[in-house]
C-alpha cells in the first residue's frame, strides 16, 4: 500500500523497517506507526495539532458526544463498500483515530489513518492497541502527498481535516469514494453565543473539488449536554476558537458550568470524475 516518499516506489516491511527499491528506509515508531512525512516538508509550525490539542480531542471525544457522527460516517461508508470484499480506506488528517478505530468495524475493511501530528498519530497505536483492532495502520504524512500508490483505495474519508482535490483523486479507484465532515453552519453556535459578543454562524467550507461529483449530502444535527466545565474547556480547545478568543472570552468560558450545544455536521459523499 504505501509508497517510498523520496522516490514513489512500492514500500515494502521487513524486520520493523519499510523499504522501496532504490534503498530509502523508515523504521515502524516503538508504537508500531511509520513516519513518511519528509524532513523538509516538517515545519514545526504546520505539523499538526500539538499534544495538548490532541488531549483535548481525545477527552472530549472519548466521551461520545460525537458518536452519532461517527455512527452516521459509518454507515454511509459501510453503504458504499457493500459490495466490495476487502475494501480500502484511509481517513485523511485522522486525528488521533476516534473515526478511523470505528471505520475499521466496516467488514472485510483495510483501514489507514495518516496525520500530519506525530502526536495525534502516536495516540491512534494506543486506541488500537488498548481496543484490540489489527485491520488498522497508521503513518505521520501529510495529506497533499499521501504515502499510497495510485487507484488503490476504495474510500478517502476526511473529517474536519485538509482537503486535497488531487491527492484524493490520485489515490481512490475510479469506483471510489470521498467522505468529507465539515461543520453545519449552527454547529456550537451556543457555545460562541457564550464566549462572544457577536456569535457567527459557520460558513461552508469550499473545497475546489473539481475531480468529483457531489453524489450525497445528508445534515445531521442533535442537541448535546455537556454537564461539566472540563468537558466544555476540552471541547473549547479543539476548536479553531481556541486560538482566536480574548482573554474577557475566555473568561466567559471559564465560568461556564454546563452548556447544551447543537453538535452540526454535514455529510458529503463524492464519486470521482472520469475524464
Ligand atoms: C480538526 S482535526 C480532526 C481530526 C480527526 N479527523 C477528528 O475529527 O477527530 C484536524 C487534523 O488534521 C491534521 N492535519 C492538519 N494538516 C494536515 C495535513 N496537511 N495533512 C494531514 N493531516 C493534517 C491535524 O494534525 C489534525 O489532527
Ligand atoms: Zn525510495
Amino acid at each position: 500500500m504505501y509508497v517510498c516518499p523520496i522516490c514513489s516506489e512500492k514500500l515494502k516491511l521487513s524486520n520493523k523497517t519499510y523499504r522501496c527499491r532504490s534503498g530509502h528506509c523508515f523504521d515502524l515508531s516503538r508504537k508500531g506507526y511509520v513516519n513518511l512525512l519528509l524532513t523538509k516538508g516538517r515545519n514545526p509550525a504546520k505539523s499538526g495539532d500539538d499534544a495538548d490539542m490532541v488531549r483535548s480531542r481525545t477527552e472530549f471525544l472519548d466521551k461520545d458526544y460525537y458518536a452519532p457522527l461517527a455512527d452516521r460516517l459509518c454507515q454511509v461508508t459501510a453503504e458504499r463498500m457493500k459490495d466490495i470484499k476487502e475494501p480500502v480506506i484511509i481517513d485523511s488528517g485522522c486525528g488521533e483515530g476516534y473515526y478511523t478505530t470505528r471505520l475499521a468495524g466496516i467488514e472485510g475493511s483495510r483501514v489507514y489513518g495518516i496525520d500530519i501530528s506525530k502526536h495525534a498519530v502516536a495516540h491512534c497505536m494506543t486506541r488500537v492497541h488498548l481496543a484490540g483492532i489489527t485491520n488498522c495502520e497508521f503513518a505521520v504524512a501529510s495529506g497533499f502527498q499521501l504515502p499510497f500508490r495510485k487507484e488503490c483505495a476504495d474510500a478517502v474519508v476526511s473529517v474536519f481535516a485538509p482537503v486535497s482535490n488531487d491527492e484524493y483523486a490520485r489515490v481512490l479507484k475510479n469506483s471510489g469514494v470521498l467522505i468529507v465532515v465539515s461543520p453545519s453552519a449552527r454547529h456550537l453556535y451556543e457555545l460562541k453565543a457564550a464566549v462572544y459578543d457577536e456569535p457567527y454562524e459557520n460558513k461552508p467550507n469550499v473545497y475546489g473539488l473539481n475531480k468529483f461529483n457531489l453524489d450525497e449530502e445528508i445534515t445531521l444535527e442533535y442537541p448535546a449536554h455537556i454537564p461539566s466545565r472540563e468537558d466544555i474547556r476540552s471541547l473549547f480547545m479543539m476548536t479553531p476558537y481556541a486560538y482566536k478568543t480574548s482573554e474577557e472570552g475566555m473568561a466567559r468560558l471559564a465560568a461556564l458550568t454546563d452548556i447544551t450545544v447543537t453538535c452540526g455536521f454535514v455529510i458529503q459523499v463524492y464519486t470521482k470524475k472520469t475524464f
